[in-house]
């Protein structure tokens, strides 16, 4: 039953580009799974809301996505300007917002009003004053700036409040170039661990990392050259460790230049991990890894001498080509997997094993115990047989119980984002708290916020917070604790 209505909603949509949400089922299959974008902002008094809102929930959660000005079937899902979306959960109730990231490429695009389509890897538009990317990955606080991050450029500040663009941050100069989409912040430190790669153009082999204090300022950047170039998504940390996974889907500016893909899947490179030691003595150690793809670490951790990681492999990269531009058709689905580095061997070849028989993408842990031996995890998960493309189901792994997990099935249609894991309290167990999932109705072509008792996903939601229209397929998000929230407002 709904408790409360939807008020104050304002919606402010862009004139010029305003077209009716897109039919869903006049789109090529492979675009229908709330793919298309967006044309409007808009920001929503309180939503109605369905079961109980645990009292304890107090803060933000923000997510982001591509969500391209111009629709088109042919985009990769990768490229659009990022949109931001807010969920404010504070005085009894969740109030929405979203709004695109301002970018020059933004403005650029929308002032010229033609479907000049720009995304990751690809060229800025000419005239353009400098290029501060799409944003379109990730958006997180830190140092009490909210950042939305994609791993081509530096940050876009973003005001907390409003979602308003504040511009790039390059942390009083000391960064320039690129930064991960993905940096992890180390919760016994307070530190944003860092990195980039691709150098100049983005092709390169060349990589940084480094680390932001909780203040927000950059503590130091070093530099190091990956065996060769490829793209590389995500990193792992330990206590002791850095870990840079670099797997053979290859970056080639002369490929580009012959008319071919910038990246492409070229398994016989091998694949490698760097494991560099935090405390800046040593020199970077590239281990051989198996040749597969990883977009997403769950955690890592070390005991006895021995690294683990923890990651969703896949047999190949989905969604890239091959050199010649063909299709890849065997990516497989990801399967979590363990991978094991023995710092007591001689050889240094990293071990991989299935762990458990969770199949999708999307991880994330209680992030108070990152870099640290953990237990619990969340993903966006699917059958093995399920070819659809959609995230079906919301998994809890529980590494402790014989890596049994807790399935949430979402009715037929309807699909999942990544899981997003919200603690009770501060000093709680790990796990002891709530997973928040984006949840797309098909059936509805709308979307709802849901909240779950995070170590009871399959009991269903407790709260189910509608939302009143659709948020198009995103990448990653964040929680922001009310109390974190009200300093970035100071
Ligand atoms: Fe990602």
């Amino acid at each position: 039953m709904l408790t409360e209505s939807a008020k104050e909603v304002k919606i402010f949509p862009l004139e010029t580009l305003r077209n009716d949400d897109v039919d869903l089922l006049a789109q090529p299959l492979s675009y229908r799974s709330n793919h298309p974008p967006i044309d409007f902002e808009s920001d929503c008094g309180t939503l109605p809301v369905q079961g109980i809102l645990p009292t304890g929930l107090q803060g933000m959660l923000v997510r982001n996505g591509p969500n391209p000005l111009h629709p088109d079937p042919t985009q990769h899902w990768f490229a659009g300007h990022g949109m931001v979306h807010r969920f404010e959960f504070a005085n009894g109730g969740v109030t929405y917002g979203n709004r695109w990231v301002r970018t020059q490429r933004w403005y650029s695009e929308r002032e010229g009003g033609a479907a000049e389509l720009r995304g990751l890897g690809t060229a800025a538009p000419e005239g353009l004053a400098f290029d501060d990317g799409v944003a379109n990955t990730n958006v997180l606080m830190h140092g009490r700036r909210l950042l939305a991050l994609e791993e081509a450029h530096l940050p876009i500040e973003l005001d907390a409040a409003t979602l308003g663009t504040r511009g790039q941050v390059d942390f009083d100069g000391a960064l320039e170039g690129a930064f991960t989409a993905h940096p992890k912040l180390d919760p016994r430190t307070g530190e944003l661990l860092f990195f980039s790669y691709g150098g100049p153009d983005g092709l390169g082999r060349q990589m940084t990392t480094g680390s932001i204090d909780a203040t927000g300022r950059v503590t130091g950047v070093s530099e190091f050259d990956a065996p060769y170039a490829s793209m590389v998504h995500d990193f792992a940390f330990t206590s002791r460790h850095l870990l840079f996974p670099v797997m053979p889907l290859t970056a080639s500016a002369a490929r580009v230049q012959a008319g071919g893909p910038a990246h492409a899947w070229e398994p016989e490179f091998g694949a490698f991990v760097g494991l560099l030691r935090r405390d800046g003595s040593g020199e970077m150690e590239w281990w051989k890894a198996p040749v597969c793809f990883v977009f997403h670490v769950m955690n890592a951790w070390e005991s006895d001498d021995r690294i683990h990681m923890d990651v969703m492999q896949f047999d190949a990269p989905p969604n890239f080509p091959w050199p010649d531009g063909r299709a890849i058709t065997n990516a497989g689905h990801a399967r979590l997997c363990r991978w094991t580095f023995d710092l007591r061997g001689l050889e240094r070849v990293a071990t991989s094993e299935v762990i458990g028989n969770a199949t999708g993408e999307f991880p994330r842990i209680d992030e108070r115990f990152a870099g640290e031996p953990y237990r619990h995890g969340w993903l966006a998960g699917h059958t093995p047989e399920d070819d659809s493309g959609l995230f079906t189901r919301i998994v809890h792994v529980d590494h402790g119980s014989g890596r049994q997990t807790d399935v949430y099935a979402l009715a037929d249609g309807d699909a999942t984002s990544e899981p997003v894991f919200v603690p009770r309290a501060a000093d709680s167990e790990e796990g002891d708290g709530w997973i928040l999932s984006v949840v797309f109705r098909g059936a509805q072509t709308r979307s709802d916020l849901l909240v779950f008792d995070a170590m009871h996903v399959s009991a269903g939601p407790v709260a189910t917070v509608a939302i009143p229209h659709r948020v198009p397929n995103g990448f990653h998000g964040n929680w922001i604790a009310a109390c974190e929230l009200a300093l970035s407002r100071e």
